[in-house]
């Protein structure tokens, strides 16, 4: 079937996004951006490609609604459990020997990897000296991150993976469960920071020591794959770390050169 809204179509609202909105999604790639464009003008009902494009620029309400429905929010707590388990076993006990330790979680979704990196240093009795900076380009999942409110009936999935990560307690201990929701501790809480940040526009706002950015550049081409790691590079710290989702990697970039793959479970370091 052909599809509602063509490739040129597309082209014309990423230009009013990026001209009426300054919102840069033109170097995103295009086979994912076309599905979730299409999928919202039919889920709306749209009589014409004009009247919705119409609609982005003029209804701030529902261009919202486009940047919400235009970004994969598609997460959970200890994505890839082996990821955390190397984060815990290789990359902690270098955090532990810095006085303070800054993380940033960029492209955080609702919150889910940053409550999980929180868990696992509180494990290791690092919390009280940690900042964790969650963003996202989606102010709406970045609300919910900053809540800590999440459907009861994920937790048995969340504790499995926890257990998988190398978690030593109780995974009920880390929240307190309501009706059909839970709402994690406030000790977990305090040391985070939630704000929107976009990666494509925006500069570097601190220095750290660990970045995770997964599953995020997946969704971009390689160009803006590019620029984004010069971003990461410059806001770590000689010798801090970046972790990446399963599906990517610095290799292919000119910024391999600085860094050296710590282990298999994609964490890199910045040697320079
Ligand atoms: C698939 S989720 C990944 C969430 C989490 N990092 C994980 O691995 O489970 C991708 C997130 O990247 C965010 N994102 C997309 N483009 C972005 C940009 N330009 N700047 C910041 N975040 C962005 C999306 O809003 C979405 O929440």
């Amino acid at each position: 079937m052909e599809a509602a809204v063509s490739d040129q179509q597309i082209n014309l609202l990423l230009t009013d996004l990026l001209y009426v909105y300054g919102y840069d999604f033109t170097a995103y790639a295009k086979a994912s951006l076309k599905r979730r464009i299409n999928r919202l003008y039919t889920l709306d009902h749209f009589p014409s490609f004009a009247e919705f494009r119409y609609r982005i620029r003029s209804d701030e309400n529902y261009f919202n609604r486009f940047i919400e429905q235009l970004t994969v929010n598609v997460t959970e707590m200890f994505r890839d459990p082996l990821f955390y388990q190397a984060l815990k076993t290789q990359i902690f006990p270098v955090l532990a020997t810095y006085p303070f330790i800054r993380i940033w979680h960029a492209g955080c979704s609702t919150g889910e990897e940053v409550y999980s990196t929180a868990i696992l240093l509180k494990e290791a009795n690092l919390l009280h000296k940690s900042i964790l900076y969650a963003t996202d380009i989606n102010a709406e999942v970045v609300k919910k991150a900053a809540a800590g409110i999440f459907p009861i009936h994920q937790m048995q999935q969340n504790s499995e993976n926890y257990q998988l990560a190398g978690g030593r307690e109780e995974f009920s201990q880390y929240y307190i469960a309501g009706y059909d929701h839970v709402l994690f501790n406030e000790i977990l809480k305090k040391r985070m920071v939630f704000s929107t940040h976009n990666l494509v526009s925006e500069s570097s706002f601190n220095q750290f020591q660990l970045i995770l950015c997964r599953n995020v550049l997946i969704y971009f081409e390689k160009d803006l794959q590019g620029r984004v790691f010069a971003l990461f590079d410059e806001s770590l710290d000689k010798l801090g770390y970046l972790a990446l989702g399963s599906k990517e990697t610095l290799k292919m970039s000119p910024m391999v050169s600085r860094f050296r793959q710590v282990d298999t479970e994609k964490i890199w370091r910045k040697m320079q």
